[in-house]
């Protein structure tokens, strides 16, 4: 899909040998916008690509595929910054606190975290195993389902709702809103504002009923000294929202495609739940889901190429673990890795807050799906359809199975 159908001029300090067609939301080898497999069309993005390169699309961007400059990209915020995430600028609005640098960031971001207590993450995390397994007792009968709407998209939301403190009754709505807002889809504009709508109705309704949630002690919150305006409030909770659905849903639903057409490894994992540990952490790492960037600071070099102040970097976080220099034959899913490395939560100070949730999230996924299902497949006929932009995402997974 072009965003973007204009073409930026090529700076003249961009050499012609790091000049790419790119786009982030058309990577080379979709067809018709999808592909069966993005994370190995990524991979040949990071092989047959420089390590950095330029593209006119999108506004005109640099992009960066390889572990240590994505790092870089994530530490080094004297030189990049976090205020333009994405591409282009402008395709989502302003997502509040991680759109700050220091000195605003770190009061933001300290409020952002008070919704991830021990409390709340037990019993966001208690309310998700129930959610998966009342799924799994239904579903298992039946012998076959669309696993992104029938799973994947259910639990991350059940959590997130106890996490704010919102009655579970909300998730039919949230998951259709949720798919709705995956930037680049047609109608996702509209669908950010009707999100925004949402959560500032959601935000009134819980200062005239104040209760022991995050969304209510939002609402007395101070940030260095002040009461946060209601625009603050509001990109606070969506940040939570926005943050925390896609990437569990479709590193979920990524998982669960390769498990299905690896058989072996859904055997290996059901009889060894010890794996467990390093299954959750391989996961995160083979599937990655958020493309970001970065705004440069100063004149700078990155890697040896030369970079101006106000030009945007993009990191492919996925491919950060999927780089041979750090996780030797990275396209292999290994429980049993050593040493791995990843970029899939970010670094730095923006470093994911929701990393632990989602963590015990995929744990669900692995304790109550592989563990308790007999062996899945996809059905035949039928193929995931991925796709790629600020975050990789997936449409459906049809599985089958023998029922019981
Ligand atoms: C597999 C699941 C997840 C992935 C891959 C993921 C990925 C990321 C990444 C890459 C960043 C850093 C962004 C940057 O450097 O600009 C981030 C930040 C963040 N994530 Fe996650 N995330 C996941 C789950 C969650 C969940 C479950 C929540 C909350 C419910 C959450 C909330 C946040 C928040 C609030 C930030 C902003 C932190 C800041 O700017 O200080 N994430 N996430």
């Amino acid at each position: 899909m072009k965003l973007e159908a204009a073409l930026a001029e090529q700076p003249q300090h961009v050499p012609d040998a790091l000049v790419r067609d790119f786009d982030l939301y058309g990577i080379p080898g979709l067809v018709d916008g999808y592909s069966a497999d993005i994370h190995a069309l990524w991979k040949q993005v990071q092989d047959s690509f420089p390590d950095i390169f330029w593209t006119p699309r999108n506004g005109g961007h640099w992009v960066a595929t390889r572990h240590d400059d994505i790092l870089t990209l994530c530490t080094d915020t004297a030189r990049f910054s976090n205020t333009e995430p994405f591409i282009p600028i402008g395709i989502v609005p302003h997502t509040g606190p991680s759109q700050l640098d220091a000195p605003e960031h770190p009061p933001f971001r300290k409020l952002v975290s008070l919704a991830f207590t021990p409390a709340s993450l037990n019993k966001a995390t208690v309310r998700a195993r129930a959610a998966a397994s009342d799924i799994i007792a239904a579903l298992r009968p039946q012998g076959r389902c669309n696993f992104m709407h029938d799973f994947a998209g259910v639990m991350p939301i059940v959590t997130f709702l106890n996490l704010l403190g919102m009655p579970e009754t909300e998730a039919p709505y949230l998951r259709d809103l949720a798919e709705r807002m995956v930037p680049g889809q047609p109608g996702a504009q509209d669908a950010w504002g009707e999100a925004g709508d949402y959560i500032a109705a959601l935000i009134r309704e819980h200062q005239a009923n104040p209760g022991d949630d995050f969304i209510s002690m939002l609402v007395h919150a101070q940030v260095m000294g002040r009461d946060l305006t209601p625009t603050e409030r509001q990109n606070v909770v969506q940040l939570v929202v926005t943050g925390g659905l896609d990437t569990v849903i479709n590193t979920t639903a990524f998982a669960m495609t390769h498990f299905a057409r690896n058989p072996d490894l859904q055997r290996e994992l059901r009889e060894n739940p010890e794996l467990y540990d390093g299954a959750v952490d391989e996961i995160t790492r083979r599937f990655g889901t958020s493309n970001l960037a970065r705004l440069t600071r100063c004149d700078t070099a990155l890697a040896g190429v030369s970079i101006k102040a106000g030009e945007q970097v993009l990191g492919i976080f996925p491919l950060a673990g999927l780089d041979e220099r750090v996780n030797p034959d990275p396209m292999t899913f290994d429980p049993h890795r050593v040493g791995r490395r990843h970029l899939n939560f970010g670094s730095g100070p923006h470093t994911c807050l929701g990393a632990r949730l989602a963590r015990r999230e995929i744990r669900i996924f692995l304790e109550e799906w592989i563990a308790r299902m007999p062996e899945c497949r996809i059905v035949e006929g039928t193929s995931p359809r991925m796709a790629a932009g600020l975050i990789n995402t997936m449409r459906d997974l049809h599985l089958e199975w023998e029922p019981a």
